[in-house]
């Protein structure tokens, strides 16, 4: 089965993006050892992540449109989130995928969002940190995520949202979700205000 998604997936993806999604998978069935989650799922779920990348940007709203995938106003604001939750749809469609859980993990590896599982939070985190990423503070992450997951996905959040603040940029909500998810259920909550 898998040797079968690699395939269909090569053809689908430009080459670099395979090879990424080749990564994603491998780091994400690392993190999920060392984490303690399901290294299957994982691997299956980083393998197929990207699976809408295939279709370009400016047509995945269209996409979602015809196959009934419901976005918000805020997807609809972001492109380059969009292939996350076009990509839950391909992977159940076109790749068979029937398991909620890796599902849940392709359509939040973006943004994330409120309630993220480990497997979740996995993917999201190995999408950033496998091998072939290359960007300035990309071994921090790294480091950080053998440290521990939640202080490595804050790192991340933080890094993207100013980013994005810089850019004067629209600000996904979901990863402010996400974000006061750690704060408010992981180790290190401190008054907001
Ligand atoms: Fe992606
Ligand atoms: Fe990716």
């Amino acid at each position: 089965m898998l040797t079968e998604i690699k395939e269909k997936l090569k053809k689908t993806l430009p080459e670099k993006r395979y090879i990424h999604s080749l990564g994603v998978a491998d780091e994400a069935k690392r993190l999920a050892e060392v984490y303690g989650c399901d290294a299957d799922k994982a691997y299956l779920a980083g393998l197929l992540h990207d699976c809408a990348k295939g279709i370009p940007t400016d047509r995945q709203i269209a996409e979602c449109d015809r196959r009934g995938v419901s976005l918000d106003e805020w997807t609809r604001m972001c492109p380059p989130v969009v292939h996350s939750f076009l990509g839950e749809q391909i992977a159940r469609d076109e790749y068979g995928v029937t398991d909620g859980e890796i599902l849940e993990a392709i359509r939040l590896h973006t943004v994330g969002g409120r309630g993220m599982t480990l497997l979740d939070k996995i993917i999201y985190l190995a999408d950033l940190t496998e091998k072939n990423r290359d960007f300035p503070g990309v071994e921090e992450l790294r480091a950080a995520s053998d440290k521990g997951i939640d202080e490595a996905i804050k790192l991340s959040i933080k890094r993207q949202t100013e980013f994005n603040m810089a850019k004067n940029a629209v600000i996904h909500p979901a990863a402010l979700y996400m974000w006061n998810d750690l704060i408010l259920n992981g180790d290190t909550k401190t008054e907001g205000h």
